[in-house]
């Protein structure tokens, strides 16, 4: 594990040299409270693997899709999931036996069904420094 101490244009660096650097089919986990930053480096791996258009908070829908250069990219905000049966609603099992980028905030709420070679990505606060957020790897 590996951890760092970035700034809201470091961490967006990172995510967009990261997002550069997959090779579909790979599933990365985003745990971390609100306002950890969660979605912001989700836009910054998204528009590193070449999605063009706008990410948003999935907040509501749970999942968005986008088209990448190379593939499909999944983001899912499981924050609102209620059960299995959201997960079935949404063709978990399909979409994580795609050749895509999946991106999952919320991974916590999914626990028990997350594919075990997920890349793990936890992000928190750090006390005393608001600009400032702790990424571990
Ligand atoms: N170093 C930093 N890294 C990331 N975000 C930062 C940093 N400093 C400040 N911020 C701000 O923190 C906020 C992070 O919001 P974001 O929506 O990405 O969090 P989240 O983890 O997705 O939250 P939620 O659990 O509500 O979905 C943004 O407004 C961002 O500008
Ligand atoms: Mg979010």
């Amino acid at each position: 594990m590996a951890s760092a101490e970035l700034t809201l244009a470091a961490l967006v660096a990172w995510g967009e040299h990261l997002g550069a650097s997959l090779q579909a089919p790979v599933v990365l986990t985003l745990s971390g409270d609100l306002g950890a930053g969660k979605t912001t480096l989700v836009q910054a791996i998204c528009r590193g693997y070449g999605v063009r258009e706008p990410v948003t908070s999935p907040t509501f829908a749970l999942v968005h899709q986008y088209a990448g250069e190379r593939s499909p990219v999944y983001h899912l905000d499981l924050y609102r999931l209620k059960g299995p049966q959201d997960l079935a609603n949404i063709g978990w099992d399909d979409l994580l036996s795609e050749r895509a980028v999946v991106l999952i905030e919320w991974p916590d709420r999914a626990e028990g069904v997350l594919p075990s070679d997920a890349q793990v990505l936890h992000l928190e606060h750090v006390d005393g420094h608001p600009e400032l957020r702790r990424i571990t790897t």
